[in-house]
């Protein structure tokens, strides 16, 4: 029998209603909607302002609406990984919780914590896992509630990220050239401490002296992390090319971590590759963490095509960071 090939069967997307633009970050740091736009393409970012809601509950809203859409029993789903480095609780994970949430019950769960590459991670395990011919159905969920680690004091991060969810649900098929084709995942951790949490974990559990110095937020040295950034995705995604023979006019669209526009316009110069097929919505979400890439499927998902080339890319802390080759497997109104 034909080795089975992973195949994206739909994706949704969440983002919470409350709309934070610029100019209320105005009100709260030492900033200006000019500087953020010009230095990074975000002009407002979507915050969850309900206490009692999550990442889960994100992440439960994005899976309801694939499953609605892709009429997929919840009972075929074997199961479901979520991306995120804003998990709930430190444990257990969020997987198991939206598995449950969605009435998933012959799914087992659990979470990838790789940053902004963790949808890549996660995507790209599935697709392996699914190739194995063992699993069906996987639901891979990228979800972050980034406001609940964001200092809204320090005008360096808090101007970046945003919160939102996205889901995909991947299926083994057999006899079809369509689907995940390759990956290529790196990783290297000197980059540790240039974006991390420093405090929360089991090195620097929580004080009151902890919290009283802001340790339990994201920080980030901003300028060695884009350097890095726009390096490793430019040298990810022409390695993937290359192992698979493409050109640039053979990819269709390339689907990379929003994390700062002059970093996706750096990294499309360096491959040659026009801005017209990066997929951009960083303007409207900020960096989203774990959910960049499927959100930006969702609101493409319309303008994609059967057999169109996609290269997704992300580059995160860790440092993390890689390239996915697949074939989109359906027009959107199959
Ligand atoms: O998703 C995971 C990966 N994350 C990333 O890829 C993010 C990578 N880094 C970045 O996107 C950019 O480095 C930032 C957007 C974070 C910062 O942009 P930058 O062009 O690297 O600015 P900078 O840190 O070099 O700062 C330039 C100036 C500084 O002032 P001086 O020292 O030149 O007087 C900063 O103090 O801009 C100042 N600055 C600001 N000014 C107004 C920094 N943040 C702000 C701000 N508003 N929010």
């Amino acid at each position: 029998m034909n080795r089975p090939r992973a195949v994206i069967k739909g994706v949704f997307g969440y983002t919470p209603a409350y709309v934070m633009t610029n100019h209320e970050l105005e009100t709260l740091v030492d900033t200006n909607d000019e500087w953020i736009r010009t230095r990074t393409g975000i002009s407002e970012r979507r915050i969850m302002k309900d206490p009692d809601k999550a990442t889960v509950f994100m992440g439960t809203e994005a899976a309801k609406g694939l499953l609605k859409k892709t009429g997929l029993d919840p009972l075929e789903i074997d199961l479901v990984i979520c991306a995120t480095v804003t998990a709930d609780y430190i444990f257990p994970d969020n997987g198991t919780a939206i598995a449950k949430n969605i009435g998933a019950d012959n799914a087992f769960g659990y979470d990838v914590n790789a940053a902004c590459s963790g949808f890549l991670y996660s995507l790209s395990s599935a697709c392996i896992m699914l190739e194995t011919g063992r699993y069906k159905n996987i639901l891979v969920v990228g979800a972050d509630k980034m406001s609940s680690i964001t200092d809204f004091t320090d005008r360096a991060t808090c101007i970046l990220f945003g919160d939102a969810a996205g889901a995909v649900l991947i299926s083994a098929e057999t006899d079809t050239e369509y689907g995940f084709q390759d990956s290529i995942l790196h990783s290297d951790a000197s980059g540790r401490k240039l974006l991390y949490m420093k405090g929360g974990g089991a090195l620097h559990p929580a004080t009151v002296e902890s919290v009283r110095n802001r340790d339990h937020y994201a920080y980030q040295d901003g300028r060695s992390v884009f350097k890095q950034a726009v390096l490793k995705m430019a040298e990810a995604v022409d390695e993937v090319m290359k192992r698979n023979n493409l050109k640039p006019d053979d990819l269709d669209w390339v689907v990379a971590h929003q994390a700062n526009l002059r970093i996706l316009t750096s990294v499309s110069k360096q491959l040659d590759l026009p801005m017209e097929k990066f997929m951009v919505n960083i303007h409207k979400y900020g960096n989203t963490t774990s959910a960049t890439i499927p959100l930006c499927l969702w609101e493409w998902e319309s303008q994609l095509k059967k057999g169109d080339q996609l290269i997704l890319t992300a580059f995160g802390g860790g440092f993390t960071w890689g390239a996915i080759y697949l074939k989109w497997a359906y027009d959107s109104q199959d």
